[in-house]
């Protein structure tokens, strides 16, 4: 192949090829995705809608880094998977600080340690959303790279507070359209009462270990009560006979517990008590749930899940302090209301697209001043022809094409032509589009 450069060719073996080759081969790194606009659209809805519903809930947003000194994370708990092999971390490159670094595997110890620093005023009642990072092996439903929504409420024993996160949840999957989601139950007791369970679970299970799978037997030196979270059919019969929680709750926890659940009741928020439920973070103290999508055909079902960590915030160097919230995933929720036929697809179409066959700059202006007023607009660019520039006015779904010739140019006026309807079209005066379009948008709204 000839250049037109000197001395630099684009044969097979030259470096540029090879540069323009490897580019074209890049894709997102694994287990991460490009969210491209049409589905993006869907991530906005949802995000909106939470937003929106945390509001009216009372709650306010946080904002915090999406990297954190790595101690933050590893009250999470030093044998979780999440710290012990998930953790995405990095040095900070300053050698006077020497520091440690992780992209955030999740919110709840970064709110805390926000608390902890800030020490707002009590009940805290706050809600986030973003990206969090947690090298997992990738498969349908679980990513390294994923979005979160949550809320907290720091401060507060309550187990009204309790009802009200959960309600705020439960509320959000009801307000997005989901139908066929449960919500499963349990609670460890305080940290004294699931001390004393980890103590006995683990005597029970170090008792039975010769029939346990190799991977449960692993599991229990680090970690006894996730053996309870097996789905190996060796180890079913052991984890099925195993106490549970229940039995050592103290008469505190039971109370708290009793309340939660009437709390429920009374909202009428469905829920089954799961004595087994485990969740995969060392922090929680009593109330711990997870909400399952039933319609999911996939090994991750669970699209939110939360509980109390009342030792948490004095771990990160705060005030003893109580605190409970949830955090829901929005990949899995998106695929919920796919697998569900829920349909997300909250975009308002273009009110208009301007065609300009006079160069372009009445484009602009007729954009700008119709978004000014509020309407959805988009136009083309560079002088192309009318035909291939109505075709992007009719792909882009627009319900009307302005459009500006040299005729309306001559005469002040621009055509409207009705994309969607039987393409009828009239010439209005320049000065009168967006009165005229204001008008359309009115007898529309009261349709
Ligand atoms: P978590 O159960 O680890 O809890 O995550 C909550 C939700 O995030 C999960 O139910 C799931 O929907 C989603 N999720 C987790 N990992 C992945 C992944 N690899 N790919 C896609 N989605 C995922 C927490 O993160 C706690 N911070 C919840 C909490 C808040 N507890 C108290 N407050």
């Amino acid at each position: 192949m000839s250049s037109r450069f000197p001395n630099i060719t684009f044969g097979p073996r030259s470096l540029l090829y090879s540069f323009r080759m490897a580019k074209s081969h890049y894709q997102a790194p694994r287990g991460t995705r490009d969210i491209l606009p049409a589905e993006a659209e869907k991530w906005r809805a949802i995000l909106t809608a939470f937003a929106d519903l945390a509001s009216r809930f009372g709650y306010g947003q946080v904002v915090s880094p999406i990297f954190e000194d790595v101690g933050v994370f590893l009250r999470l708990g030093e044998n979780t998977e999440i710290v012990s092999k998930e953790m995405f971390t990095f040095q900070d490159k300053d050698p006077k600080t020497p520091q440690s670094l992780a992209l955030r595997p999740e919110l709840t110890a970064s709110i805390c340690r926000a608390f902890a620093q800030h020490r707002p005023t009590t009940p805290w009642k706050v809600w986030y959303e973003g990206p969090q990072f947690r090298y997992e092996k990738p498969q349908a439903g679980r990513f390294r790279q994923f979005v979160q929504v949550g809320a907290e409420i720091i401060g507060e024993n309550d187990p009204a507070a309790d009802v009200e996160i959960i309600s705020l949840a439960w509320r959000f999957y009801e307000s997005v359209g989901l139908k066929n989601i449960s919500l499963l139950l349990n609670t460890l007791g305080d940290s004294e009462t699931r001390e004393i369970y980890n103590r006995e679970l683990y005597s029970y299970l170090l008792d039975k270990s010769d029939e346990l799978s190799d991977e449960s037997k692993n599991t229990l030196k680090k970690n006894p009560l996730r053996v309870l979270d097996s789905k190996r059919e060796e180890d079913r019969q052991v984890i099925s006979d195993a106490p549970t929680i229940q039995e050592f709750l103290n008469p505190e926890d039971k109370a708290h517990f009793d309340l939660v659940c009437d709390g429920l009741d009374s909202v009428k928020i469905p829920f089954s008590i799961t004595p087994r439920l485990v969740r995969g973070l060392d922090y929680y103290t009593r109330t711990t749930f997870e909400f399952v999508a039933n319609d999911l055909q996939t090994a991750q079902n669970a699209v939110g899940g939360g509980g109390r960590y009342d030792g948490l915030v004095e771990e990160l160097g705060g005030p003893p302090t109580q605190g409970i919230g949830f955090a829901l995933g929005v990949d899995r929720i998106l695929l919920a209301c796919e697998s569900e036929g829920v349909k997300l697809d909250y975009r308002k179409p273009l009110d208009a697209f301007v065609v300009d066959l006079t160069g372009g700059s009445h484009a602009t202006q007729i954009a700008d001043e119709l978004r000014h007023y509020g309407l959805k607009v988009d136009r083309s660019f560079g002088d192309r022809s009318m035909k291939s520039q109505m075709k992007v006015a009719d792909r882009s779904g627009a319900l009307y094409a302005i459009i500006i010739g040299d005729d309306e140019l001559e005469d002040n006026e621009v055509t409207l032509r009705d994309l969607r309807g039987d393409g009828d079209q009239v010439r209005v005066s320049r000065s009168d589009i967006v009165s005229g379009w204001l008008d359309i948008v009115k007898g529309r709204n009261s349709e």
